[in-house]
């Protein structure tokens, strides 16, 4: 594998050493044996999936996908209501790890044996397809931890441009590890995003004022108490003009300028927003009250995986925080936009999505993931310990007594926001207002799954139909 300069712009330099540096027209891709021209991968068959189960007050455009991604994202970019439309894509796909992941259960959940160019290659196709899905507005995070992120990010700039990278976020995943090994503890992954193009959907998120960062407002105002910081009210450089003449009777320092003309003063000064100094210098008054706080960064400390006994989950492993999740979907999307994750694992992006008033698709290929999602989206999450002690105790000890049968699904529980508990902290009905569907290597056993729980015939399976015929 190497990393090549292929075109070269007209800016480019000859470098001290005779070498040839890019400029800013020049890009950088990975090239990599196996490596598909982009217009063979939008050409892949798309999968043929069909309707398992539907919700009775399903909207159009809340899908539950079972099956691969590859050949279902083909298929979407063939809806006409779906392609160019998604406004946000989140994905955690494996992260290269070499492990076969298991359920708190201890039921398998999936592979993650890729490595190297395969791993590369098989995120690149269903990259290229999620491009084509995004809106002209739209975002796409890409969840990674350390070892695939930096081949991925020249991936990303070769898909989406350079220019529309936005961040690489570092998140804190869990706890302090006590490592033995002679190497730093790991608790970091990274999460990229890019936009589509440079007018995107943007709702800035920012960070409650803690005490700690409230100290910096250290003044309180006699006459209503209210808490304040002083900044100046001049700007760097000279002017000719009003700003920068003075102002009653004092004139801006040296080499500056108001930073509002006199008339926008007076009446700031009126208010009682100019502080006057004791030597008769006027700052502004910036209040606490009227800031609703700090930007976030692009380091997030507060979203750690499942960490203790306290918070909930649902026992698939990656699981990833759900809050995490809500901050994502509500920075890069509007209520009623279409979020899409088509690594679902447990469904934390499409309860994200739901809860904040946006529609979802989301697709996995394991029946564990699709059937914890259809868990999760009648039951909620639970406390950790239960999972550890109940689900995983009957899988180890046969004889340990079933628990009471509660997945009953829904074919006539609750509407949406009647108000039974789902989704650990929050509180919203079961969610049943989608469609969930499979392709023809998982009809058979999400069909199983679903009428288990629903206690419903499904009648002839259509792809066995198919498959008489030929
Ligand atoms: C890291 S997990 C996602 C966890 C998820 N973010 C959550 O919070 O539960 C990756 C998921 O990708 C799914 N997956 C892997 N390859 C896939 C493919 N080709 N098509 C669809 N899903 C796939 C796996 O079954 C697994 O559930």
């Amino acid at each position: 594998m190497a990393t090549g300069v292929p075109k070269r712009s007209r800016s480019s330099k000859t470098g001290r050493n005779g070498s040839r540096l890019g400029g800013e027209g020049s890009s950088i891709i990975l090239s990599y044996p196996g490596k598909r021209p982009e217009q063979e991968i939008l050409e892949c068959p798309p999968s043929n999936t069909h309707c398992v189960w539907q919700g009775r007050e399903a909207n159009s455009l809340n899908r539950l996908y079972a099956g691969d991604n590859l050949g279902i994202a083909s298929a979407l970019l063939q809806d006409a209501s779906i392609a160019g439309k998604v406004g946000l894509v989140y994905i955690d796909p494996p992260f290269a790890t070499q492990t076969t992941f298991h359920a708190r259960d201890l039921s398998h959940a999936f592979e993650d044996h890729l490595s190297g160019i395969d791993f590369i290659e098989f995120l690149r196709a269903r990259l290229i397809l999620l491009r084509e899905l995004l809106a002209p507005d739209g975002s796409i995070y890409l969840h990674l931890d350390a070892k695939m992120v930096f081949h991925l990010k020249i991936i990303m700039d070769e898909l989406f441009g350079p220019g529309q990278f936005r961040n690489c976020i570092t998140r804190k995943k869990c706890n302090p590890k006590n490592y033995t090994r002679k190497q730093y503890g790991n608790v970091a992954d990274y999460i990229l995003f890019y936009t589509k193009s440079d007018s995107y959907v943007w709702n800035r998120s920012l960070e409650p004022w803690t005490k700690e960062r409230a100290k910096e407002y250290q003044y309180v105002e006699a006459k209503t108490g209210r808490r304040f910081m002083k900044v100046p009210v001049h700007a760097p450089g000279t002017r000719n003009g009003e700003t920068g003449q003075p102002w009653r009777g004092v004139s801006p320092p040296p080499g500056k300028h108001w930073q509002f003309p006199p008339a926008v003063l007076d009446e700031m000064d009126d208010r009682g927003e100019i502080y006057w100094s004791p030597n008769g210098n006027p700052r502004r008054k910036v209040y606490l009250d009227e800031n609703p706080g700090i930007g976030v960064q692009d380091i997030w400390m507060d979203f750690r995986d499942a960490h203790n006994q306290n918070i909930e989950i649902t026992g698939y492993p990656t699981e990833k925080n759900q809050e995490l999740l809500r901050r994502i979907v509500k920075a890069s999307s509007m209520p009623g936009d279409l979020v899409l994750d088509c690594f679902s694992g447990s469904g934390t992006t499409l309860v994200a999505a739901e809860v904040t008033e946006r529609r979802w698709i989301g697709i996995d290929n394991g029946i564990e993931a699709i059937s914890t999602t259809l868990q999760r989206f009648v039951e909620g999450s639970r406390p950790m310990g239960d999972f550890v002690s109940l689900r995983a105790k009957q899988k180890l000890l046969p004889g340990v007594p079933s628990p009471p049968q509660q997945l009953e699904l829904p074919l006539e529980v609750d509407p949406p926001g009647s108000g039974s508990a789902v989704g650990g902290t929050t509180t919203l009905g079961a969610i049943l207002n989608f469609r969930l569907f499979a392709d023809e290597e998982m009809y058979a056993p999400v069909s199983k799954v679903v009428k288990e729980w629903s206690g419903r015939e499904f009648g002839e399976c259509p792809f066995d139909r198919v498959a008489q015929r030929k």
